[in-house]
Parts: C-alpha cells; structure tokens; sequence
C-alpha cells in the first residue's frame, strides 16, 4: 500500500474546468477503484458505491449538475453512492476528498460538481441502486497550463480573478480568520501553533468548498479542535455537509502524517462551552 503525501496533494489541488478529451486509462481507473476501498472514512459503517463513467454519461447528466446547471466537460465523471443515515453526506464529501487527492497525486485533474437533482442523475444512469447519489466529480488531464491568475467565485455575479501569490489554488480563508482560540470570537497567534498542528489546520483551511465559501470555522483547545458551521444562504444543506466532510477529511489526513495512532472526528459535541453564537452550529471534534 503506497503512502500518500496528503500535505503535499492539497497545496497542488485546484479545481479544472478545461479538460483534454484523453480519457483516463484503465491502470489508473483500477488505482482508483483499489484506493477507494481502502480509503479512511469517517463512517465506516455506511456503505459506499464508486461508479466511473466516460465522457458519455454527460448526457444523461444533463443540467442535474453543475453550478446554474451548467456541468463541464470531461472525459470522466466519478460518482459516489452511499447508504443513507446519520452524517451520510459528511462522509461522502471524505471520501471523495479522499479520491480527489488520489487523482491529484497520480497527476489527473478534477472538479467537485454541484448535484442539483440527485435522483434524476441516478434514475438515468443507475435506476437500480438502493444508495443515494452524494458526491459527483469530472475529472481528466486539464487542457491548458495552469494560469497564475485563478477564480475568485464569491457569487454567480461576484467572479474576480486574483494573481495567485501562495502555493494554493483559489484564494481560501486566512489562518488567522479560521481560527478561534478556546472560545468564539477569541483570537489565536497563528505564529505560536506548533508545525505539527499548523500543517492540518493550513490543509483544512484550503479545502474545496461550494463557491469557495468555506463556511466554517475551527475553535482551536489544549486537546481539541471544533469544527463550527457559519449560516451561508447561498450554499445548499447539502453541499455544506460535502464541505464539512473535505474539511474534516484534510484535517485527519494531514494530522495522521504526525501522529503515531489515528485519531477521529467525534460528533456529539465536547463538555465544554464554546460561546458559540446563536447563528453558529457545532459539526464535530477532534482530538489532536
Ligand atoms: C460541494 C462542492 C460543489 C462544487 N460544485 C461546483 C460546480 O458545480 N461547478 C464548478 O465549476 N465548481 C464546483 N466546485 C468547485 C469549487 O468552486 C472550488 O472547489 C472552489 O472554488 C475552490 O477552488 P479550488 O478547488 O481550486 O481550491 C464545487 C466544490 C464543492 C466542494
């Protein structure tokens, strides 16, 4: 079983939206396949269904996906079917995460796609699966060089591009933002988190989101990490549970690389008072 760099995958992540028609060949579909099955989950119990399908299934997609129906093209799409139950769709967006980060490390591009209408992408391609469709991307070789300018999507109408000047994709919450220091609304000294700490929270704090919104937050303890859900109106329930998933799956990836055991999200919420205000919602902990 090869070892993959997480750190390192996600600072190379970025979405593509301009993909060559070369399909992706059957070593690595197979790759992918066997990766899937051994990937970490944060529900192991829930069952999984992986489906590829070739540039083809675009069709019958239509506008089901995709940001204002609008699906890109790709010569592959992935799709993840789960079992439903509690935190079904938390799980989904992990381990698609998971598979996101596979692709990337064998040096195929991808981009999460939004599901608009689940059943209808299932009915037409699947009617016979008893899971729920949770997580869609495409994903192929990308078609031209990467620019340094990148998409600032704040809103359909709110597109800018930036000048990248870090090492990550679109630009993404500042650790400073992102974090709390025991309570809500305490800040931290981004300088004085140790490198085994920073390096997850960095890798969280770059996760995909819907429209880069990233609504969330972390409150950071001597022992834990909270991971806290912000209102967003534009961003659908459950494209906040995929989010939340990436988040939580960046993390524990990152954390593994420095910790000898595994540690895991927890989703009843800690004994301790966060101050959270009445809008924020506690998702899950951690220990670290
Ligand atoms: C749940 C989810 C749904 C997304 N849906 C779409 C989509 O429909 N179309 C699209 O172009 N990008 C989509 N994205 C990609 C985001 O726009 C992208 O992750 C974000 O802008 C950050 O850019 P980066 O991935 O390059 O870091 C989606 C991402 C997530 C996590």
């Amino acid at each position: 079983m090869e070892y993959i760099e997480y750190f390192e995958e996600i600072k190379k992540h970025q979405s593509c939206r301009d993909f060559t028609d070369q399909p992706v060949g059957a070593d690595e579909l197979k790759q992918l396949q066997e990766y899937f099955h051994r990937c970490r989950r944060l529900i192991p119990e829930l069952k999984l269904e992986m489906l590829v399908y070739n540039a083809t299934a675009a069709d019958k997609i239509g506008r089901a996906a995709g940001y204002n129906g609008f699906l890109i093209g790709a010569p592959n799409y992935l799709l993840l079917f789960s079992e439903t139950g509690d935190h079904w769709l938390e799980n989904a967006g992990f381990v698609g995460e998971a598979l996101t980060l596979k692709l990337t490390q064998m040096g195929i591009d991808s981009c999460w796609m939004t599901i608009n209408d689940g059943k209808a992408i299932r009915d037409n391609l699947v009617p016979d699966l008893e899971k729920e469709l949770g997580v869609l991307i495409a994903f192929g070789y990308k078609a031209k060089e990467e620019k340094l300018a990148r998409l600032d999507i704040k809103s359909p109408s709110n597109v800018k591009m930036h000048k990248r000047t870090g090492p990550y994709a679109a630009p993404k919450i500042e650790l400073s933002d992102l974090l709390y220091n025991k309570k809500w609304g305490k800040p931290v000294d981004v300088d004085l988190i140790y490198r085994d700490l920073k390096e997850p929270l960095l890798a969280l704090g770059v996760s995909q989101s819907f429209f880069n919104r990233q609504p969330y937050r972390v409150i950071l303890d001597d022992d834990i990490i909270s991971l806290i859900a912000i209102p967003d109106e534009m961003t659908s329930e459950q494209d906040i549970k995929l989010g939340q998933g990436i988040a939580m799956f960046n993390f524990e990836a990152v954390l593994a690389a420095h910790r000898p055991t595994d540690t895991k999200w927890h989703f009843e919420a800690p004994d301790r008072d966060l101050g959270l205000p009445e809008d924020a919602e506690f998702v899950a902990w951690c220990a670290i």
